[in-house]
């Protein structure tokens, strides 16, 4: 297969998926392909699973894809079986657009149906467009159109994914209102023609972020079309390390770094993350919280940076310096005045634990060559 940058969901798990497949004996709703508990077992891993894969038996590890809640995944899934459309509402960066991408890969094999929300989004985005120049030439005919993600998933039952849905025009998002209820999209362009109505299977997943709801916030009718599922940044270390640690060793193998992080460093990066996003260190020192919001995912992109640099600059191994010096990206945006958040912590956190600690100390010294 053709080298690519990053595969969707449905490629890159593939084996885990048609393992789940032949081993599964619930029911299902109509044109899933999985049940919805073997849905839930593929986003939150099980034990392996005997599988047939490519003529060849083995044993294929389910991994878990999203930490957190397991009854707020059950209650998504539960929701994409029924009327209602989903909505994952969080702030930046705690793993909705991954959820989304996993959940529509393991229901109906075909993560890709997605509309990228944006001020400029259309109401032919959602429903479809025609091509103007045959159009000219022949007129409205059905091979003239273009269908959308949306007529595309309704067709064949399929999920359609709706990115960042508040930062579409109220307008743009009525259209979806009627898309929900009728389940049909009209083609009046098409005299005669009765539309292109949803295969059983077809639903929505939206996403929307929480720091963004003011942008445009949901129309009233399309809020009671949606089950909204909030989700969390990770509530306890031990689980947000896990997710940086497997996160980061994938990006990180994509890159061909022969190298992951230790986990001492991958600790001291979560740490450093969780205090300041927490305002609260664990020894109880108040800090100042930056504008920035210090998600996971954020994280995730400080430890490949990290080692990208070790890669290319250093011997390979990642030391908190390296950390240090890049964690400054995530917390300095738009905002100069964060640089004081990052000082604060340096001297009132990170300096006191340097004495003991030669992780801590090479952290202080990498933030204090960005620092000045
Ligand atoms: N709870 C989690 N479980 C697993 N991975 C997570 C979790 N939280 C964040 N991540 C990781 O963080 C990265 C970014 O997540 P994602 O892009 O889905 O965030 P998002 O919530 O859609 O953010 P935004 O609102 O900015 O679009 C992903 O690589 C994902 O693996
Ligand atoms: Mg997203």
């Amino acid at each position: 297969m053709d080298e690519v940058l990053r595969r969707p969901a449905e490629q890159e798990y593939a084996a885990e998926l048609e393992a789940l497949r032949q081993n599964d004996q619930d029911p299902r709703p109509s044109n899933w392909q999985l049940s919805p508990r073997a849905v839930l077992a593929y986003v939150l891993g099980r034990k392996p699973l005997k599988a047939k894969i490519a003529g060849k038996s083995t044993e294929v590890a389910i991994r878990r894809k999203f930490f957190g809640d397991d009854t707020l995944v059950e209650r998504a899934i539960v929701t994409l079986a029924s009327e209602r459309a989903l909505l994952l509402v969080g702030e930046p960066g705690t793993g909705k657009s991954w959820l989304s991408e996993h959940l529509a890969a393991a229901i109906c094999g075909n993560s890709t149906l997605v509309i990228q929300g944006t001020a400029g989004t259309t109401e032919e985005h959602i429903k479809y467009s025609w091509n103007i120049a045959r159009v000219i030439a022949e007129g409205p005919r059905a091979e003239n159109l273009i269908p959308s993600p949306s007529m595309v998933a309704m067709q064949r039952g399929a999920l359609l994914r709706f990115e960042e849905i508040t930062r579409c025009v109220p307008d743009v998002q009525d259209a979806l209102v009627s898309l929900l209820s009728d389940k049909r999209i009209a083609i009046p362009e098409l005299p005669g023609d009765s539309g292109v109505a949803a295969r059983p299977g077809f639903n929505i997943i939206a996403t929307a972020n929480s720091r963004d709801q003011g942008v445009n916030q949901l129309s009233a009718a399309l809020k009671r079309r949606f089950n909204y599922v909030h989700i969390p940044l990770i509530a306890d270390k031990a689980t947000e390390m896990e997710v940086v640690r497997e996160r980061s060793a994938q990006l990180i193998a994509q890159y061909n770094i022969p190298k992951t992080l230790d986990t001492p460093i991958i600790e001291l990066l979560t740490t450093v993350f969780r205090e300041i996003r927490l305002g609260r260190s664990e020894e109880g020192v108040s800090l100042k919280s930056p504008s920035t919001t210090l998600s996971t995912a954020e994280a995730i992109g400080v430890a490949l940076d990290a080692a990208l640099h070790a890669r290319y600059f250093g011997n390979g191994e990642v030391g908190a310096g390296t950390l240090a010096r890049h964690l400054i990206g995530s917390l300095v945006k738009e905002d100069l005045a964060d640089l004081a958040s990052l000082k604060e912590y340096v001297t009132l956190v990170a300096k006191k634990r340097a004495d003991g600690a030669k992780h801590w100390r090479e952290f202080v010294q990498g933030a204090q060559t960005v620092l000045g």
